[in-house]
């Protein structure tokens, strides 16, 4: 074998390995970010209301379902779960103004996480919730 065909097939062999690490990114890659998006759903299911990118947000439409979905089970009624009262715009309204309706759905620190025993609402979700909150929780 001469030299410049030994040179030839080392060329081509380089080239390969150029081509085959490439893909290797390239497909890692498109697993990693698959995972990624898998593992989004499984945590934070898949009912989130965030496709709307209003800047004023509406209580009846976007916040209560979410609340209805999440707190209302056992923050409503005669015996609201730790005396914590939901369900009625004045209720949710003024959980909102003491901070503890967004201290607790972000985990905030010096208050007890909610949905109580559920995974955290996702960002959408909360920031659904924030949105109203800073809006001046308007009874819309
Ligand atoms: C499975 C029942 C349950 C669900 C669902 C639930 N909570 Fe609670 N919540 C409790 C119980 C029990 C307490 C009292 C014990 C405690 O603070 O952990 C409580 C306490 C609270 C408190 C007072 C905590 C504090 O730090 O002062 C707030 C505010 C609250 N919940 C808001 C919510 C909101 C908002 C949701 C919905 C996102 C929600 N909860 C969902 C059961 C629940």
């Amino acid at each position: 074998m001469d030299r410049s065909r030994l040179a030839k097939q080392l060329k081509l062999l380089i080239d390969m390995k150029v081509v085959l690490s490439f893909f290797l990114v390239l497909t890692s890659a498109v697993i990693i970010s698959s995972c990624y998006y898998d593992k989004e759903d499984l945590l934070y299911g898949i009912n989130n209301n965030c496709t709307d990118t209003s800047s004023v947000v509406s209580y009846s439409q976007k916040v209560v379902p979410i609340l209805q979905q999440y707190c209302y089970n056992c923050h409503t009624g005669s015996f609201p779960s730790g005396n914590q009262l939901m369900g009625t715009y004045a209720a949710d309204k003024a959980m909102a103004q003491n901070g503890k309706l967004y201290g607790t759905i972000n985990h905030s620190p010096g208050f007890s996480p909610m949905p109580k025993g559920m995974a955290k609402l996702n960002s959408c979700q909360i920031n659904t919730v924030k949105k109203w909150i800073d809006g001046g929780m308007l009874n819309n």
